[in-house]
């Protein structure tokens, strides 16, 4: 029986094949931000109050007005093919039946389309902008057309981080075989089977679809991936709203003075991220910059935050700082990638579970008795020192 979300993790370091764990997990450069990442949970500690009645409690949240089970969101992934065959439809429906959204990526492995057929749950997309613009506008289109609510944009990936473990496994889609692959392959062999199963190397087919019918398309779709327009500024949330009708959030924020900034061009929110630790090494953990941001933007902007979150009461620390909820990167992957559909219903089950425990001991009932009265006094000084 797995306990908790590192069981998981570590059932998926021994399924997956070296060249997967590696994406999955891997940070930029020395590992330093994802490091802090993690650690930030640690500093805030929560003050306890008793004798409350905590007989039945309300979990759930509104964001952007719509209700939510939890205050968690399935983040964006790329290339979540790597783990588990269609992958982005298990995930998809795990999160609708644990009442979440799911954020898909632009990498994608599965289509915009298809995932939709996969769930009626609310569905957000995540945006990468290539130098030609066209594609994102056919993306952004495909997903209104499919009725997806929200868009992502992404603005920490100008240029892909420093990846060393990325090099020392020649990691490329589609993947080709090296002597190292195939030793990996032989000595995985559930992992290669699940790969044969959807017909081998996952290819980026969203983005694919987006650039168009040409030959040899998805080893196309995988140079495009990496042609980032590199000029986008802040104009770019005035082309967005000409080609989205919905909520438009930036995910990628690092400063308050950029949090600022998308509340002047007319964002609905940010997200506070690293990007998993895995962009900009020495980057401050998102959970850091939280009380600043909100003390500055109060409610005119939703602000979530990501980066590191393994525990329910992990959750409860980021809505007690301010955040509207979190995003889930690599949690649900553990689970997808040690057991498939069961394992990540089982990973959101136990965050869930963690949430409501965390809840009743600190004596409350509901998830918008939430506040900076949760934590003991110094929290935000301890925070700042990680
Ligand atoms: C394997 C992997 C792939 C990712 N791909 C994307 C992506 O395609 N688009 C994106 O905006 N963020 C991407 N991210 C970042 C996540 O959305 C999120 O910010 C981060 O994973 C949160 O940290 P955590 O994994 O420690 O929870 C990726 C993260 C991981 C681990």
């Amino acid at each position: 029986m797995l306990a908790n979300v590192a069981d998981y993790r570590e059932l998926a370091r021994r399924r997956l094949s070296r060249i997967a764990f590696d994406y999955l997990e891997g940070g930029a450069e020395d590992g330093k931000t994802l490091a802090r990442n993690l650690a930030a949970w640690d500093a805030p500690l929560f003050q306890s109050r008793v004798l409350r009645d905590v007989s039945s409690i309300d979990p759930s949240v509104r964001i952007f007005g719509q209700p939510q089970a939890l205050p968690m969101i399935v983040g964006p992934t790329g290339l979540n093919g790597l783990y588990w065959p269609k992958a982005e439809e298990v995930l998809a429906r795990a999160a609708h039946a644990a009442g979440l959204p799911f954020v898909l990526s632009t990498a994608s492995t599965s289509l915009i389309e298809d995932v939709r057929a996969a769930t009626t749950g609310d569905l957000w997309l995540q945006l990468y902008v290539q130098q030609d613009r066209r594609i994102a506008e056919t993306t952004m289109r495909r997903a209104v057309d499919a009725g997806y609510s929200t868009l992502m944009l992404t603005v920490d990936t100008t240029v892909h981080g420093v990846r060393d473990h990325d090099v020392r496994n020649s990691f490329k889609l589609p993947l080709r075989p090296t002597p190292r692959l195939a030793w990996d392959v032989l000595t995985h062999p559930r992992w290669c089977w699940r790969m044969l199963r959807q017909g081998g190397s996952p290819q980026l087919v969203n983005l694919a679809r987006s650039v168009g019918e040409r030959a040899d398309i998805k080893r196309q779709a995988a140079t495009m991936s990496r042609q980032m327009d590199m000029s986008m500024d802040w104009n770019a949330i005035g082309w967005l709203r000409q080609h989205w009708p919905g909520r438009v959030m930036v995910k990628g924020i690092l400063s308050l003075e950029d949090a600022l900034l998308a509340a002047r061009y007319g964002a609905d929110g940010v997200v506070l991220s690293n990007h998993g630790g895995r962009q900009l090494e020495d980057a401050p953990s998102p959970l850091q910059l939280l009380p600043a941001v909100k003390d500055a933007l109060g409610d005119r902007l939703t602000v979530l935050v990501d980066g590191g979150v393994r525990r329910g009461s992990d959750v409860i620390k980021a809505v007690g700082l301010g955040a509207a909820g979190v995003l889930l990167g690599r949690a649900p992957l553990y689970g997808l990638s040690a057991t498939g559909p069961q394992g990540v219903a089982e990973v959101l089950r136990i965050l869930r579970n963690e949430y409501e425990i965390t809840l009743r001991l600190l004596g409350l009932r509901d998830s918008r008795q939430l506040g900076e009265e949760i934590f003991m006094p110094g929290y935000r000084e301890r925070l700042a020192r990680v």
